[in-house]
């Protein structure tokens, strides 16, 4: 099974209208998109707390770490750049943090509040070598807007 995009925008879009919480959103989108498309492993949230850093944030799929430095990771390289990071081949990445051993491929996408501030990321993992293209960014990119860009 592959996302249906739209239809996964409508469906969380319509789940989250009224709420603000970032935990709330946070929560009901990494479960929303991580059970939409079997070549999602490990799908969720890293939040900034403190100016550089980022802490795990709702999260499905095998434990995460829990706290990535800006300077660090694929994460970080999102939250530093502010630039969608698509990695087909993990090994292949210098400074990739290994959660999984079983990781092959990721995205991560910056996460913005109303104001631009930054508010976190969306990590993606998936047990598949290139598993993700433009079209994953850019359905991703839409319901992140769609739901981050309002609080
Ligand atoms: N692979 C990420 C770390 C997070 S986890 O895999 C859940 C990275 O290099 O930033």
């Amino acid at each position: 099974m592959i996302a249906d995009y739209r239809e996964l925008a409508r469906v969380i879009d319509s789940l989250t209208a009224s709420e603000t919480d970032e935990v709330a959103l946070m929560a009901t989108v990494a479960c929303e998109v991580h059970h939409a498309d079997d070549r999602f492993d490990w799908t969720g949230f890293y939040r900034v707390t403190e100016p550089g850093l980022l802490k795990i944030g709702p999260y499905q799929g095998g434990h995460g770490c829990l706290a990535i430095p800006f300077s660090r990771g694929v994460c970080g390289a999102a939250a530093r750049s502010g630039e969608i990071q698509i990695v087909p081949d993990v090994e292949a990445f210098d400074g990739h943090i290994a959660c999984a051993a079983s990781t092959r491929s990721e995205i991560v996408l910056p996460v913005r509040g109303r104001d631009g501030r930054l508010i976190g990321v969306f990590d993606i993992d998936s047990d598949q070598p290139d598993a993700f293209g433009p079209a994953d960014a850019e359905g991703l990119a839409a319901i992140l807007a769609s739901v981050f860009g309002r609080i």
